[in-house]
């Protein structure tokens, strides 16, 4: 069983600038306090959780949006300023996500985390194949880039396998290291054809693939390896998360044994031998 994640510090962040595009995403860039937030292992997978309201003197003003909103790490980079982290903001109309986008440069945003168990990379391990469905998730291969550089940089290599409609739009290309070596399937057929060609080759997987998938993969990982081992592959759960501090249960998730877990603080990565058989 994975171990819960301590609970995360509260920390005042500032917003750097106007919403950026990554790998297809739109991301909130903010400063943090140098060394507030950990930096143990990539920061793929884990949030922070932001508070949507007015503040006075550190004081919530307004509570007509009363629940944060995740943010999922995209990016870290240490500046002159402090930490400068690149969170997914979805496009959608969710107000609470509507007032994040609406903050201007310098104004004061506050976070709870980071939450949550993300992707762990393996030590030895040198083929990195990512999974990626973006068909179901437009903001998956923004949410997994953070894996691309340590990978790279400890001399491993990473195929991209891409569900997509259409074909790679030239932005998202820009923002993928030329070394990564990158897949597309347009259809069903092409993503069975890709994922039996791509896994006996690889060392691990990390996915960001729809709840519907799970089975399918653990089948193709089954039929090509003889079995699923525990460490082989890693997915990204989709869940509701609310409170991530594993008291509210709105984003528990089925587990293959029949049971149900709690994705925010027991993910929202997870081994895939947890979720499927
Ligand atoms: S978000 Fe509340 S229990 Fe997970």
């Amino acid at each position: 069983m994975s171990t819960p994640t301590p609970l995360p510090i509260g920390l005042t962040a500032h917003i750097a600038g106007p919403v950026r595009w990554v790998a297809g995403a739109p991301c909130l860039p903010l400063i943090l306090p140098e060394g507030s937030a950990s930096r143990e292992g990539p920061i793929a997978g884990r949030y922070f959780l932001a508070r949507c309201a007015e503040e006075v003197d550190g004081e919530r003003t307004d509570w007509s949006l009363y629940l944060r909103r995740p943010l999922y790490a995209v990016q870290q980079r240490t500046q002159e300023t402090g930490d400068e982290w690149l969170l997914h903001l979805p496009p959608d109309e969710d107000p609470g996500h509507a007032w994040l986008r609406r903050r201007a440069e310098g104004v004061a945003v506050h976070l709870l985390g980071p939450f949550g168990n993300g992707f762990a990379l393996p030590d030895s391990g040198r083929n990195l194949l990512l999974l990626v469905d973006l068909t179901a998730n437009p903001g998956w291969l923004a949410l997994l880039l953070a894996l691309l550089e340590p990978m790279l940089d400890r001399g491993g290599r990473v195929t991209l396998l891409l569900r997509l409609d259409g074909s790679l739009d030239e932005a998202v290309l820009s923002h993928l290291p030329i070394a990564v070596e990158i897949h597309t399937a347009p259809d069903e057929a092409a993503w069975t054809q890709a994922l039996t060609t791509a896994i006996p080759w690889a060392d691990q997987i990390c996915a960001g693939v729809g709840r519907e998938r799970y089975t399918a993969l653990a089948q193709a990982i089954q039929a090509k390896r003889f079995r699923l081992e525990e460490g082989f592959c890693q997915v990204l759960v989709q869940a509701d998360i609310l409170c991530g501090v594993g008291a509210c249960l709105a984003c528990v998730i089925p587990t293959a044994n029949g049971g149900i877990t709690r994705a925010c603080t027991h993910g929202p990565v997870f081994d895939l031998t947890r979720l499927a058989q």
